[in-house]
């Protein structure tokens, strides 16, 4: 089997906790890609809104963002529900938006030369970040579900919170990630759906694997 020379792009976009960073990691590893969740761009951003309430404004955060290390993205801090909603919040506005653009930009055409491409998800990457992906997924779970998943993420880290809040959260995410006027979360026509309700991540993986492995392997 022959690779083909060309950088790999795979852009995905999803609501929350429909097992998007899963498959993007299992996409990373399998092709040798870098991988970057951009939800956790934003929720820095929401939590720098939590912690420097006056300091907040857009010179501010062009600055951090101009510093910012990956390692501060994989933190536990950024993983709560308040810094979620906050992220939700700063995410709608434009000029912010504008700010992550170009850190984003840099990682998918751009990767550490010891990569072979890139996978970048979140709400906007297959409508406004990486439109010539060479691989566009949407991916999704009903609400129930990723509802579910969520909790369960939460129980393990030892966090308080009920199934409801849960639930009422996600509700309000998606609305606000979709009804927003910047970028907002929807399917493409050229994307392909991965519904992943009642499928496991191994099954999820499988239908994304062969896709990918027929246009890469040739
Ligand atoms: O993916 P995650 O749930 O961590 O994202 C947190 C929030 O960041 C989302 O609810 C959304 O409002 C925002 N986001 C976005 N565009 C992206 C990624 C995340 O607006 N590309």
């Amino acid at each position: 089997m022959k690779l083909n020379k060309k950088l790999i792009t795979v852009a995905i976009d999803s609501p929350a906790a429909a097992g998007a960073g899963t498959q993007a990691k299992l996409i990373a590893k399998e092709y040798k890609l870098f991988y970057l969740d951009t939800g956790k761009i934003y929720r820095y951003i929401g939590l720098l809104k939590l912690n420097h309430a006056k300091k907040f404004n857009y010179k501010f955060i062009r600055k951090k963002i101009k510093k910012l290390k990956m390692s501060e993205l994989s933190k536990k801090n950024l993983l709560s529900e308040k810094v979620a909603i906050s992220a939700s919040i700063i995410a709608k506005d434009k000029k912010i938006r504008k700010i992550v653009q170009t850190f984003q930009k840099k990682c998918a055409y751009h990767p550490p030369k010891k990569y072979l491409g890139s996978v970048l998800d979140g709400r906007d990457i297959i409508t406004v970040q990486v439109k010539d992906a060479m691989f566009k997924f949407f991916i999704t779970a009903s609400l129930n579900v990723r509802a579910k998943r969520r909790f369960h993420e939460y129980k393990l880290l030892n966090k308080k919170i009920t199934f409801k809040e849960v639930l009422k959260n996600l509700r309000n995410r998606d609305k606000s990630d979709k009804k927003r006027k910047h970028s907002p979360l929807k399917k493409t026509k050229d994307s392909i759906l991965i519904n992943t309700t009642k499928l496991s991540k191994k099954a999820s993986f499988k239908k994304i694997k062969a896709i990918m492995d027929k246009k890469i392997y040739n």
